[in-house]
């Protein structure tokens, strides 16, 4: 089980006009990752969720709070003691194109790992060459195929399956994908998710799975959680279907509202929430972080910040109602 709690990081940025200021990234994230588990993280652009991500995978440092893996504290740990924890946890890149180096084959990319692990365990080279070619059937493809070519060679899908074959080589708990903006092509994206979803039954690998579309966030599969960041806070979370069915913080209700209508079968959630305003970065008071653009405000919001509450679904809203914005499939 992979865990944090409390944790928070902030930037200082720097500008060129305005001077320095600070970004807090996250405010006290609280999360859980059973074995074999999937969460999502969802959120808007700039709400911390690879921040997180790399957090989770050691890549990245954190001012406060802790991440427990598999039982051990990371808090109280030096840093370089940290590392072999943190190698439970792959980030998968989500760009193929610059993933992976251009100069090695698939055979070179996997062996490098492999040999490394085979040195630490005791384990012969041919062991390292079989295990490469176990993880690339395992990924869905062939190795008598893919093994002595480079990575300009394949398609992007294939590119994509050696990167999450070269997490695997380490035997991860856990794989954090982080679906970025860039990552336009559809096919490619659900191809990615239930691969994951796969090697989350087959190996019981579990995904904290990054995303800035809610809709995506279904794909991972039964049992998961689903986690609504908005300006480094968890606003609400709970199980996937039920916080998509039943969204309680206007800002998830704003974020599901955005789902368009696609095929002209479904009928738009009747309770549509859309924010007041854009987003402004720079306001920033005691009380709620979305109440400057909640239809819903009222002087309760800004008196001070809700904290999570609640039991399986929670959330942080002090006015909290269940609407129902998402577009259904007519009858
Ligand atoms: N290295 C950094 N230096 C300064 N500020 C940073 C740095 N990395 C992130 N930030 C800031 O921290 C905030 C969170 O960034 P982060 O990249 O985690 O967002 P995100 O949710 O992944 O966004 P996106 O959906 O666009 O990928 C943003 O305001 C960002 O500008
Ligand atoms: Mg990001």
């Amino acid at each position: 089980m992979i865990s944090g709690t409390g944790v928070t990081k902030t930037y200082r940025q720097r500008g060129a006009m305005l001077g320095a200021r600070d970004v807090q990234a996250l405010r006290g994230i609280d999360f859980t990752v059973p074995r074999g588990g999937a969460v999502s993280f969802i959120g808007e652009s700039g709400c911390g969720k690879t921040t997180l991500g790399r957090i989770v995978a050691g890549l990245e440092t954190y001012d406060s709070g802790d991440i427990v893996i598999d039982g051990t504290s990371m808090a109280p740990l030096h840093p370089r003691r940290r590392r072999r924890h943190f190698r439970r946890v792959q980030l998968v890149h989500q760009d193929p194109y610059s993933a992976l180096n251009p100069t090695r084959t698939v055979h070179q990319t996997l062996l490098a790992p492999l040999a490394l692990r085979a040195r630490h365990t005791g384990r012969s080279r041919a062991w390292a060459a079989g295990r490469a070619e176990e993880l690339l059937a395992l990924v869905g493809i062939d190795p008598g195929y893919v093994l002595g070519r480079y990575p300009h060679q394949l398609s992007g899908g294939m590119r994509q399956r050696v990167v999450i074959a070269r997490a695997l080589t380490v035997d991860p708990e856990m794989l954090v994908a982080d679906e970025s903006v860039s990552m336009i092509d559809v096919s490619m994206r659900l191809s990615v998710l239930s691969l994951l979803k796969d090697l989350r039954e087959r190996l019981g690998v579990s995904v904290l799975f990054i995303t800035h579309d809610i809709a995506t966030a279904r794909y991972i599969g039964g049992g998961s959680e689903l986690y609504v960041l908005y300006r480094g806070q968890v606003v609400e979370r709970g199980p996937t279907e039920d916080v998509i069915a039943g969204p309680v913080h206007p800002y998830t209700q704003s974020l599901l509202s955005a789902i368009p209508v696609l095929h002209g079968m479904e009928v738009p959630g009747p309770e549509r929430v859309v924010p007041t305003e854009a987003l402004d970065a720079a306001v920033e008071d005691t009380g709620c972080l979305f109440a400057a653009r909640c239809p819903f405000r009222t002087e309760l919001c800004t008196a001070e910040r809700p904290e999570l509450t609640g039991d399986a679904h929670r959330h942080a809203c002090v006015h909290p109602h269940r609407r129902a914005v998402i577009p259904r499939e007519a009858a």
